[in-house]
């Protein structure tokens, strides 16, 4: 039986056209700033979002740690959703690297508003942290920033005198889904990371994006982390790729996404809100079944997901067909409620 990885949008491979652009890369040594194809997809990333400079990086968690080093820092507080990558998934390094305190706000369907954050922001007194940045993350659980929203918290931030970091690892899903142009997005935000290794195919890397002189100071924060590399255009070329190829097509990840939670719905068994699956992410439960038992039920149907508590996991991706997802549909429909009590 044929298994389908919807465990994350960061399983697929690099197809042959991207093995091609790799094998072909020209290189050099980036720490020189030697490397023209890590140049070229920092030019490109750079302009495509309206921003002055780009930095290559090693991951989205490095991409997102750097602005927390350089714009907030030791003894600083970060306002961002409790869900929001940075305090859930990246080991901490808000504040054992970046010496940062998160403040987490809870908020509906991950999205934070300029009125949710302002009760948090501190006032300016010598025995209390200083509020430094707000940090938002486009999309987050598969679910678009509304384009007023991120201009209100731009606002707020200016009236403030904070940084605004937006964790972009899926953000060109957000733009493709809302068709806001990427730009328009970044405007909003001092410094935004994007993924190059996530629904745009690439096997490593993301892109920090930001003012020359942000950039400089990443650059060296970058290298102090150890992230400094070296022919590593090999790996540029496919991030030149896929933004040249990739892009435009998550907007079938965005049907296929759909196509399975209407599949979901069908069932009766799966409780899943359909107006949440905007772009390339569903989260459904089923009634009184651990998560874990749910992955196990459709991993032995040959669909891989992924768990945590009770709220299971399905993103579509670059290596799923549309027949590929037919089948997964057939095959949710063909689950015997039944396998989740045996
Ligand atoms: C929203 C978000 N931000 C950041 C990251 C970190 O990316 P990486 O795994 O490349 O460090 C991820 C990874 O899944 C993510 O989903």
């Amino acid at each position: 039986m044929k298994t389908y990885d919807l465990r994350s949008d960061t399983v697929t491979k690099p197809t042959p056209a991207m093995r091609k652009a790799m094998a072909e890369a020209e290189v050099g040594d980036d720490v020189y700033f030697e490397d023209p194809t890590i140049n070229k997809l920092e030019a490109m990333s750079a302009q495509r979002l309206g921003k002055e400079a780009a930095l290559y990086v090693t991951s989205g968690s490095m991409g997102n740690l750097i602005p927390l080093f350089i714009n907030a820092g030791r003894g600083t507080e970060v306002i961002t959703h409790a869900n929001s990558h940075i305090i859930q998934h990246e080991v901490g390094a808000m504040s054992a690297i970046a010496g940062t305190l998160p403040i987490a706000v809870d908020s509906p369907r991950g999205l934070l508003e300029a009125k949710t954050i302002e009760p948090y922001i501190k006032p300016v007194a010598y025995d209390l942290a200083r509020t430094a940045m707000i940090e938002v993350e486009n999309t987050i659980g598969g679910i678009c920033y509304p384009l007023q929203s991120l201009k209100d918290i731009r606002s707020l931030a200016d009236r403030y005198g904070l940084k605004v970091h937006l964790d972009g690892a899926r953000v060109f899903n957000a733009a493709v889904a809302t068709g806001v142009d990427i730009a328009e997005i970044a405007a909003n935000a001092d410094t935004m990371t994007f993924c190059l290794s996530k629904g745009l195919g690439a096997p490593v890397g993301s892109v920090l994006c930001g003012s020359k002189e942000f950039i400089a100071k990443a650059r060296a924060v970058r290298k102090m982390i150890g992230g400094g590399m070296r022919q590593a255009g090999i790996l540029a070329a496919a991030g030149i790729y896929a933004l040249e190829h990739n892009i435009d097509r998550l907007a079938q990840d965005h049907d296929h996404a759909k196509l399975i939670a209407q599949a979901l719905v069908k069932t009766g068994w799966a409780r899943v809100a359909l107006t949440d699956v905007e772009t390339n992410i569903i989260f459904f439960s089923v009634a009184g079944v651990p998560g874990k038992k749910v992955v196990s039920v459709l991993g032995s149907n040959g669909v891989l997901c992924s768990g945590d508590g009770d709220t299971i996991r399905l993103v579509t991706n670059l290596d799923l067909s549309s027949e590929d997802i037919a089948d997964v549909c057939r095959r949710i429909d063909a689950i015997d409620p039944k396998e989740f009590v045996q």
